[in-house]
């Protein structure tokens, strides 16, 4: 059986590949989880499994459950001491992305805005866009106001844990830097940035206008981008010609739920398999 942690995408996907090789799947979410989003990894034939607290709550949950009997693997995106091998190869799969966005643009853009949850995918950017002999495009961290948890590490200059709340950019709402992804985002990463709810679902209708199909999170990156470029410091750190190529990475597509219709509604209730976690 697989086990994941998500809050949103990441265990959707696990949930369809444990279909497609037939092993089970249980999927732990953070009770701010939109019930439409935990719905989407259900019917992907996952039991989902709701945390009462946050995403790390629900990391914990699902490492928990994955260590207590042999045949559970716990599939996870962010990595801590002593796990790090499985997000490691989930970096390595976000490459393909990069190759095509090189290979499609016949070379290497000069700012790529990332949106950011625990900052694999970010990782994967500046590990790719960082390797002896590449081009080197500025790169910029885009996250929710409410879970800016690279922000906070960058100004630290230390890994820091951030307290999450509500966000319609869901796939985003993470309040701990993987273990892996922080030495690289702070060695590699140009700026970092945090837009409001507001900001993305006027990249989402934006982005729309122009053709483009985006859920909150993946449109963050227009948002982020939007932000940094008229904000002077930012602007200058990440030291762009006006003629500058910009790739905005939209990691979702339009979604139909309540929250990217309306914008943020009042605290989520939990589901049904509600779990008590008491914070260590
Ligand atoms: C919609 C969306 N965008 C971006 C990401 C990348 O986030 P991370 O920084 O956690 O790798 C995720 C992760 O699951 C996601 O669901």
């Amino acid at each position: 059986m697989l086990v994941t942690a998500t809050d949103g995408n990441h265990g959707r996907a696990v949930a369809r590949m444990a279909a497609h090789f037939g092993v089970g799947a249980t999927v732990f979410v953070p009770v701010v989880m939109l019930p439409e989003i935990a719905a989407r990894i259900a019917d992907e034939g996952a039991k989902v499994v709701w945390v009462d607290g946050d995403y790390n709550d629900a990391v914990r949950c699902a490492a928990a459950f994955a260590d207590d009997q042999p045949g559970r693997a716990l599939v996870q995106d962010t990595a801590w001491a002593g796990y790090e091998q499985v997000p490691a190869w989930i970096v390595q799969g976000y490459q393909t992305l990069l190759d095509e966005i090189d290979t499609q643009l016949g070379g290497a853009p000069d700012l790529v805005a990332v949106p950011v949850g625990v900052g694999s995918l970010a990782e994967a950017v500046v590990r790719h866009y960082r390797r002896p002999g590449a081009a080197h495009p500025s790169v910029l961290s885009v996250e929710p106001d409410t879970a800016a948890c690279v922000l906070a590490s960058l100004t630290a200059a230390r890994s820091t844990t951030v307290a999450t709340a509500a966000t319609v950019m869901t796939g985003l709402n993470c309040g701990t830097v993987s273990r892996s992804a922080w030495p690289v985002l702070r060695a590699g990463c140009d700026a970092a940035v945090a837009v409001s709810d507001e900001d993305a679902l006027r990249a989402v209708a934006d982005l729309g206008r122009v053709g483009v199909s985006s859920g909150p999170s993946g449109a963050a990156a227009l948002a982020g981008a939007r932000a940094a470029l008229t904000e002077p410091v930012r602007r200058a750190a990440l030291d762009l010609d006006d003629d500058a190529v910009v790739v905005l990475l939209s990691t979702e597509g339009h979604r139909h739920d309540r929250d990217q219709r309306n914008g943020p509604g009042p605290a989520r209730r939990p589901g049904p398999h509600r779990l008590r976690q008491s914070r260590p």
